[in-house]
């Protein structure tokens, strides 16, 4: 037998193996790669808007697994930041980087979505007509076929992925009720239930308790809480309250950088967070 035969050879062996395991029977998993070093990765971020700088020279890192809160004034640039994290927005310089092999600013919205960035807008946006379940089995697709997928027999693990994450966000006794009819909160969990369907490596949420009721606030809390750890969270709040019930590691943004880090006791005695921040504003004050 020649060589080429023999490599040929070779390849059926290999590809008829008992045990071996194609890529398409793995689970879904995101590529990101942390074993040097963070998942996100922000260096010297600027981005002007008609000339004013949103974003000033940001650098930023979170790792793997942590539970990050973001604090800071009204347009200090927190939005901003999630929005060129996601790819929304394009900063005019810097680096932002997605574990140490994706840069961020190569690709578009789509496609960072698709690598496990997940994002959660204030308003909740659910399918106020479809159930619960609906909800989460629509976000499983992950695409725009929803009659195709609502129409299909959706395998075990699907299922399977469905009560696990209608547990996680505490929303498994109300899996057949229409979206529509939930409370504020309840759309707010099931929202990020639909994030979690396409297993996230990060998630980015701005100011999940607004409009919430203390006990949906409670919950909200410990839902966060729960989910650090399986993956990254990145949490924009207001509320000083909630922010002491969740808070890590704290980092405070104004005018576009970053003026403190570090633990909510440390950041809150900054007397430059207190100046621009937390001294006299009411809303901020409770901290
Ligand atoms: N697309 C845009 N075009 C023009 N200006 C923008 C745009 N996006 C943000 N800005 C401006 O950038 C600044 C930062 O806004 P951003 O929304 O990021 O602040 P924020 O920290 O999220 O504030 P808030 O706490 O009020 O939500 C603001 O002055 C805002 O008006
Ligand atoms: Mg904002």
């Amino acid at each position: 037998m020649n060589q080429s035969a023999r490599t040929r050879v070779q390849q059926l062996r290999e590809l008829s193996r008992p045990d071996r395991v194609f890529d398409f029977m793995l689970p879904a998993q995101s590529p990101v790669d942390v074993r040097h070093g963070p998942i996100l990765y922000m260096e010297d971020v600027s981005v002007s808007f008609d000339g004013f700088r949103a974003i000033n020279r940001l650098d930023l890192t979170i790792d793997d697994g942590e539970l990050r809160c973001i604090i800071g004034p009204n347009g200090a640039g927190k939005t901003t930041m999630m929005d060129i994290i996601t790819g929304k927005t394009r900063p005019d310089s810097g680096q932002v980087w997605f574990g140490s092999r994706h840069n961020l600013l190569t690709l578009d919205e789509p496609r960072i979505a698709n690598l496990g960035i997940g994002r959660k807008f204030q308003k909740p946006t659910v399918f106020e007509a479809l159930d619960v379940s609906e909800n989460l089995e629509l976000a499983m697709a992950g695409d725009r076929r929803v009659w195709k997928t609502l129409l299909a027999r959706l395998d075990g693990a699907g299922q399977a992925r469905i009560d696990e994450v209608l547990e996680t966000i505490g929303l498994t006794a109300e899996r057949h009720r229409l979206a529509g009819v939930l409370s504020h909160g309840q759309k707010q969990w099931l929202e990020i239930g639909m994030l979690l369907m396409q297993r996230p490596r990060l998630l980015l949420v701005d100011e999940p308790v607004a409009g919430m009721t203390e006990p949906e606030m409670q919950r909200t809390a410990e839902l966060l809480t729960r989910l650090a750890g399986q993956q990254s969270v990145v949490v924009v709040e207001h509320d000083m309250g909630f922010v002491r019930e969740i808070a890590r590691k704290v980092t405070v943004l104004h005018q576009g950088s970053v003026l403190a880090e570090g633990s909510l006791d440390q950041v809150a005695s900054d007397p430059r967070v207190v100046e621009v921040y937390l001294g006299g504003d009411e809303e901020a004050s409770g901290c």
